[in-house]
């Protein structure tokens, strides 16, 4: 059962000082004393509990941590942190979330979490005559590779298929690939995967009498996308200089740009992905998995493009669409290890990976709209700059009061430079 929780609509939330927010959020979402603690940094992820992370550990490195607010996703409403250090990335999505709660937010939707395990086959003498062997011991296979996760195959998970692959042409001669294709459930599944694939490669062996290589997940996760939709009126995107009419174009001919240039698809697509990653970060996911299964998806076609799509529907309402592959869990690897991922996924209240999928890829359709929208109006910059003035008027060594007086100082003047925030923090303490 979802419960119901009160709006994510959260008027004034950005202007209300850092306290307030904490504990409005805290009673938003529940939280006990100890997952407050996490999230001001009193408690949480330490030197000791990093080493059991990774190798070689001398400390831990912080990352600040937003809330988007104004997400209503399939009818619920969220709020969805975010850690994140560049500036205007949480303001944006906050505000495209805002356009498109009014049209009734974001439809979003994903597959099963079925994950491809790649088996790399060679010295076979004929790859064709391999394909076939392999897949005449197909359920062998199948029931050989559920045996490795034996919790996943009881929530309902597990081996779904086998796919060969033969590739003729490459630097090391034919080969033969094969893949597994494995629901994990709420898992990312990389360590299930990885495991079945490796159980099964003797089998592989035998059956074709070749040599296998590899036996590793692959990250270009396409059995796995989530898709996100969301329509927003054009009286919504007007600004003081030009009409909704107009901005809805300018955003239609942003996509265009990036539909057609790999160079500004690049870009395009980073702006999805200040979002997503932001997410998965703070979710305890692998976003280096993330990024590589969406750029490998936006060159599914030989060339490398945009992997949203912006039109104007018969009503002449600005219609958007993400489709990408998301591989995260909400069970495994850091998700439950990392005490402020903990706190994360209480906040986002969610009960399964394909729900913390289908926030993601809502997230990163906002913040592609907050971006193009941006840039086909009053361009980047203009927002960026009093952030940016922040920035400056901290590591010129402003605190208190003084960070907001650097502030206005500079943006007055027009010269937003870190030796001109330092001149101002000398005359200030003089
Ligand atoms: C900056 O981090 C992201 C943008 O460059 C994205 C875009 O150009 O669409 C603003």
């Amino acid at each position: 059962m979802v419960q119901q929780r009160p709006s994510s609509r959260l008027p004034g939330f950005f202007k209300r000082p850092l306290a307030e927010r904490a504990a409005l959020i805290s009673r938003w979402a529940g939280l006990d004393t100890s997952d407050q603690a996490v999230l001001l940094g009193m408690a949480g992820l330490n030197a000791t509990g990093a080493d059991h992370l990774i190798e070689n550990v001398v400390g831990v490195y912080a990352l600040p941590l937003g809330i988007a607010t104004n997400f209503l996703i399939n009818g619920r409403d969220y709020l969805i942190p975010m850690a994140v250090e560049e500036p205007s990335v949480v303001a944006g999505v906050s505000f495209a979330a805002r356009l498109a709660r009014d049209g009734g937010g974001f439809v979003a939707s994903s597959d099963d979490p079925v994950m491809i395990g790649q088996i790399q086959v060679l010295d076979v003498p004929d790859v064709y005559v391999a394909a076939g062997q392999v897949m005449a011991i197909k359920e062998q296979l199948l029931e050989e590779a559920n045996c490795c996760d034996l919790t996943i195959v009881g929530l309902g998970g597990g081996a779904r298929g086998l796919e060969v692959r033969p590739l003729l042409d490459t630097p090391a001669g034919p080969m033969l690939i094969v893949h597994l294709l494995y629901d994990v459930r709420d898992a990312m599944g990389a360590n299930t995967v990885n495991t079945a694939c490796e159980k099964l490669a003797p089998m592989i062996e035998s059956a074709t009498g070749g040599r296998v290589n590899l036996r590793i997940l692959s990250n270009l996760a396409d059995h796995r996308t989530a898709t996100a939709e969301c329509t927003i009126h054009p009286d919504e995107l007007e600004t003081d200089e030009l009409p909704g009419p107009e901005v809805v174009r300018g955003i239609v001919e942003a996509y265009a740009f990036a539909a057609a240039d790999p160079y500004r698809a690049a870009t395009h697509n980073k702006g999805i992905m200040n979002g997503m990653d932001a997410v998965c970060i703070a979710t305890g996911n692998d976003w280096r998995a993330l990024e590589a299964g969406a750029h490998a998806y936006a060159a599914r076609s030989g060339r490398y493009s945009s992997l949203s799509e912006w039109w104007v529907d018969r009503e002449n309402n600005l219609r958007g669409r993400l489709r990408l592959p998301v591989a995260v869990g909400t069970i495994g690897g850091a998700t439950r290890v990392h005490p402020a991922a903990g706190v994360v996924l209480k906040i986002l209240g969610i009960q399964s990976a394909r729900e913390l999928a289908e926030i993601m890829v809502s997230v990163g359709l906002a913040q592609n709209l907050a971006a193009i929208r941006a840039l086909a109006t009053t361009g980047i910059q203009a927002g960026h700059m009093r952030l940016h003035a922040r920035q400056m008027a901290v590591a010129a060594g402003a605190s208190g009061e003084m960070v907001q007086q650097i502030v206005e100082a500079m943006i007055a003047e027009g010269s937003i430079r870190l030796d001109r925030a330092q001149e101002l923090v000398r005359e200030m303490k003089d």
